[in-house]
């Protein structure tokens, strides 16, 4: 079991794929329906801006299940390769990276079943400010990986 004893603890090829490609599908389809809904006044709603949602919420549901996955192996794992030495930095992301995901989570599901109108806007900006960070922690995650290698 050399990963619990090394800082090593790579993704398995198709677990990387899925979770950047659910990635940035929510990050895309969450900043096309920020420029349609922000960027043409008062108009009545698009269904582009409707199915902008509806495939932000598709690519949502299968992150959770990418988060699941995570949560299973590479965590616990990661958490304990990481207790000393060159690995911290990968932990203290991998931390920020299990803290937003758990924000994103829950302002999601108040965004879908509670928001008034009037928390709506601020609810929906701390939700993408949140997921803008966790596409950055998660390059920060990644690249504390590769440094953490032996040469
Ligand atoms: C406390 C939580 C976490 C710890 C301790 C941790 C630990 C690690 C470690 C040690 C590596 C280096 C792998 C290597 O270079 O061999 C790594 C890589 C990585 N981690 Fe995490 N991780 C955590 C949470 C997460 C989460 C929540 C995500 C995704 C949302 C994630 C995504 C990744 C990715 C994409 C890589 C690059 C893997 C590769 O290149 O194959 N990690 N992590
Ligand atoms: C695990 C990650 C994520 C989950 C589970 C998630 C889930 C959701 C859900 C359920 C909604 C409400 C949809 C509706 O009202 O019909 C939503 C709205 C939204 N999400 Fe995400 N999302 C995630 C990541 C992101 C990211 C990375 C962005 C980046 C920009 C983003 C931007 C948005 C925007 C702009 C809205 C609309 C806000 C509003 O209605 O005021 N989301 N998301």
């Amino acid at each position: 079991m050399r990963h619990l004893h090394t800082p090593h603890n790579r993704l398995r090829p198709w677990q990387r794929r899925a979770t950047d490609a659910c990635g940035a599908l929510l990050l895309l389809t969450g900043a096309v329906w920020l420029a349609l809904h922000y960027g043409r006044g008062d108009e009545l709603p698009l269904s582009a801006e409707a199915w902008a949602l509806r495939l932000h919420g598709a690519a949502a549901f299968a992150a959770l299940f990418m988060l699941g996955v995570l949560a299973a192996a590479h965590v616990p794992h990661g958490w304990r390769a990481t207790a000393r030495g060159r690995g911290r930095p990968q932990r203290r992301w991998g931390l920020l990276l299990c803290g937003l995901a758990a924000l994103l989570a829950a302002s999601a599901y108040a965004l879908y079943y509670f928001a008034p109108d009037n928390v709506r806007p601020a609810l929906g900006g701390a939700h993408s400010a949140a997921g803008a960070a966790m596409a950055l922690a998660l390059w920060a995650h990644r690249r504390a990986g590769r440094r953490s290698l032996p040469s």
